[in-house]
């Protein structure tokens, strides 16, 4: 039933020219039909350059508005329309003015887990793979880093030359792992490396052996001549490598360490998507995309 359904996608994809995006919490057969998987920097970069006139994004609403913001040309769904980032929410655009009023020095660093509106008072954007490179590249010493305070603080932590003040904004699912949880499953699994995503606390990032982000941690697990690592990131992540390292062994950090949002695309919403059955397409406004993509071309110049 899954392969009937994968198969009716390549063909109907194939015959509308559509590119499919995807990325890397996505389940295993939503990738396997992807044209393109990986994490939000690769996913905005490979917007860009996508040759077909329609995308179709497996993710979350920022990320559809990435591609829009970066395509307006192109025509772009996002696969389910229900799928948000509750940490892109998180504040109003009004709240960051004012902080931005108050410390007018300050360049805002925003992680590219924010909305459109967010975006179009931003300097720059970052993703959990470019923040650092980032940060230290741009030329302003001073920073506003938002939303994310876990992510802000692993940035502080590797770029002490610059002045970084944070918010205390976070992704729900990262943040409620605790040091408790990295203790049961070091000693559960003592001869595991552990990887972690920066949008974990500081005090769960401090034992990890790796902190990266999504295909980083992928690449990392890969390539390690280690058999055995602890995942600290969406459990997506865990399955991925399960099927393509079958030499070596993956546990999750947490078993709840599970993005609702991330999981609610299927393959289903996929093919209905394919057929305008469902889907939504992005519309945006032209003054607010022409403003809000500034900050992502931004993150692509200083990022490479
Ligand atoms: P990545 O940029 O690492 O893919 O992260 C996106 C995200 O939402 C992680 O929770
Ligand atoms: Fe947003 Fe967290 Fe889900 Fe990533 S894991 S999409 S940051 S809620």
């Amino acid at each position: 039933m899954i392969k009937d359904i994968q198969e009716e996608i390549l063909r109907l994809k194939e015959e509308k020219g559509v590119c499919i995006l995807a990325h890397s919490y996505m389940s295993e057969e939503i990738c396997e039909i992807a044209d393109f998987v990986g994490d939000s920097y690769a996913l905005s970069v490979k917007a860009k350059t996508a040759p077909e006139d329609t995308v179709i994004m497996c993710g979350v609403r920022f990320m559809a508005e990435t591609v829009k913001m970066l395509s307006p040309e192109k025509k772009v769904y996002l696969a389910n329309p229900a799928a948000g980032c509750p940490m892109a929410e998180q504040f109003d655009r009004e709240v960051i003015a004012e902080v931005r009023r108050m410390y007018p020095d300050h360049a805002v660093v925003a992680y590219v887990n924010t909305t459109a509106r967010l975006k179009t008072i931003a300097d720059v954007c970052v993703t959990s793979s470019s923040a650092v490179k980032i940060c230290r590249a741009i030329p302003q010493r001073n920073i506003l880093f938002i939303p994310d305070i876990n992510l802000g603080t692993y940035v502080k932590s590797q770029v002490p030359e610059k002045n970084i003040m944070l918010l205390s904004g976070g992704c729900p699912t990262h943040a409620k792992i605790e040091r408790s949880d990295v203790i049961a499953a070091k000693r559960a699994h003592p001869n595991a490396l552990f990887l972690v995503h920066p949008e974990c606390r500081p005090e769960v990032v401090a034992y990890a052996d790796y902190v990266g982000s999504t295909s980083g941690i992928m690449d990392y697990a890969e390539k390690s001549a280690a058999r055995e690592f602890i995942i600290g990131t969406e459990n997506s992540i865990v399955q991925h490598l399960q099927f393509r390292c079958h030499d070596k062994k993956f546990y999750p950090l947490s078993k709840d360490l599970v993005c609702h949002n991330m999981k609610i695309t299927t393959l289903a919403d996929v093919l209905n998507c394919l057929n305008g059955d469902g889907g939504e397409e992005i519309v945006m406004d032209e003054g607010l995309r022409s403003q809000a993509v500034k900050c992502i071309e931004r993150m692509i110049h200083y990022g490479g």
